[in-house]
């Protein structure tokens, strides 16, 4: 017999048509009733066994999360909480589950707790359903460039080059790790390595994204992104999956439109697509929000923030402005900021943007035109020869969601821009192609895709967004 999801069944009319669905147990109550979850939505079934009817020795290996596979006719229920219920006709028990061994109670854990056991945590309501939010999400960014005219670029994930410069590579090497061959000045000799060269996982797909555009118009990517950086935040990940449009004939003020309309597309399709997974999560948010002090509490509940989000323009003003607006902000007179703002050129710390997002402007924010020798090469100088044309959107109870700009289209002035932080032009000199052969402005930005799914799910720490976190000390799974 076909099986069928649950959630397809819990849609179905009650008939004499028999149904058959397999999953795993989450409770089996008084003998009788057994609710199964199969993962295709948040809600059980409910599952009524008449035990007189079945053999006992099965019954008792209906245990919480044994997997079984039942058939039978859909009633409407007489309990509370499900329209139909199935009668069932025949169980078999697929997979056993010690209830003596199995970690998972039918009962509410710690989300840390829950990260030691990640291989079985999507089991969980929360987790199945952060899990099918995220789904959702991905599914939304697709669709979201597919009707734009955007063309999705796979970018290599080995490259010899650091797109941000910033030195937080995972290196990519099949030399032995105990007596490499050595160059005259004994130095590892990466030429004898299986690329003959210095290879790394990528920090970013933009500059291979760049390429893409300037041949295809628009394009964007969509993959995995590694960062060695030491951060043990509720923010940061090794391994984390990033978007990252680009696009020819772009500047920067259209870049924002882009990002702020792309972010609002994600939020508004998951809130249409995830209804259900979405009103248990704020549900979730609203009860733990209530353990915190008043004065802690989120002043709005997840899908009223969403709404929100969605309905209200984000805030646009330049590094110059929100530095002004910072100095003079009461923390910062009061010395509350860990890190004090004194002066024009400081880097914003997360603290300054949540100040401008949740207290001075409480909406999102993009930030723009910052001081050149705080971000990366690739952007455009502005006039001023001191700023750049980059732009950050922070989000509440996130920061920086969305890190972009227009890049420097003019090949001298790059170049320059390279020398000055130390890079070799001639190691790069693919990417300064682009600015010789047929250069033009163009712009893009790239999103941390567990950031969006952190701040659509509501969870506070990153870990719990993603299936199995890659963070400093940990690559379990
Ligand atoms: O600001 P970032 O470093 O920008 C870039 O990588 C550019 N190449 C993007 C571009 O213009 N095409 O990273 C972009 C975004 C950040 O805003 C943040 O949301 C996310 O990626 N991000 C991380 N997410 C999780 N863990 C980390 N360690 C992250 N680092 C950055
Ligand atoms: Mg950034």
């Amino acid at each position: 017999m076909p099986q069928q999801a649950i959630r397809e069944l819990l849609r179905t009319a009650p008939s004499d048509q028999k149904h058959a669905v397999s999953g795993w147990v989450r409770t089996f109550r008084s003998n009788r009733f057994i609710a199964l979850n199969d993962g295709s939505c948040l809600e059980n079934l409910q599952c009524v066994v008449d035990f007189d009817a079945m053999d006992d020795a099965l019954l008792k290996r209906v245990t919480t999360s044994a997997c079984i596979e039942v058939s039978g006719r859909l009633v409407p229920s007489v309990g509370k909480g499900q329209s139909v219920e199935l009668l069932v006709e025949s169980l078999i028990l697929l997979g056993d589950s010690n209830p003596e061994e199995y970690p998972l109670q039918p009962k509410k854990h710690s989300l840390e707790f829950l990260r030691e056991i990640a291989h079985l945590r999507m089991r969980t309501n929360t987790f199945g359903a952060v899990m099918r939010v995220r789904h959702h999400a991905a599914f939304a960014v697709h669709r979201f460039f597919n009707e734009s005219g955007f063309f999705y670029l796979h970018t290599p994930i080995i490259t010899a080059s650091d797109a941000e410069g910033a030195g937080e590579l995972f290196r990519v090497t099949t030399l032995p790790a105990q007596n490499p061959p050595l160059t005259e000045n004994g130095d590892v000799d990466f030429g004898q390595d299986f690329f003959s060269n210095a290879t790394n996982l990528t920090v970013s797909g933009q500059l291979e994204g760049e390429l893409g555009a300037m041949a295809l118009g628009k394009v964007y990517t969509f993959g995995p992104t590694f960062r060695a950086e030491n951060s043990n935040t509720t923010r940061h990940l090794a391994e984390f999956w990033m978007i990252e449009p680009e696009m020819a004939f772009y500047d920067l003020s259209m870049n924002m439109d882009l990002a702020e309309e792309f972010c609002k597309s994600i939020i508004a399709y998951v809130l249409q697509h995830a209804k259900e997974d979405l009103a248990f999560l704020d549900q979730r948010l609203t009860e733990e929000e209530s353990l915190k002090p008043k004065e802690q509490r989120a002043e709005q509940g997840l899908l009223e923030k969403l709404q929100f989000v969605l309905e209200n323009p984000f805030v646009r003003l330049t590094y110059t402005e929100a530095i002004a607006i910072l100095k003079a902000s009461k923390p910062n007179q009061k010395g509350q900021f860990k890190y004090p703002v004194d002066a024009w050129g400081i880097d914003l710390q997360s603290e300054h943007e949540r100040y401008l997002v949740e207290k001075h402007f409480k909406a999102p924010v993009i930030l723009f035109d910052y001081p050149a020798n705080i971000k990366a090469f690739y952007m455009r100088l502005n006039e001023d020869g001191k700023t750049v044309r980059a732009m950050d959107v922070l989000f509440p109870g996130i920061g920086e969601i969305v890190g972009g700009s227009q890049r420097e289209e003019r090949h001298d002035v790059l170049v320059e821009k390279m020398k000055a932080v130390g890079i070799d032009p001639a190691h790069l000199s693919w990417y300064l192609d682009t600015r010789k052969f047929g250069t033009c402005i163009h712009s893009g930005f790239g999103l941390g895709f567990e950031r969006m799914v952190q701040f659509v799910t509501g969870m506070g720490n990153i870990r719990d967004v993603i299936p199995f976190p890659r963070t400093p000390g940990k690559a379990e799974f």
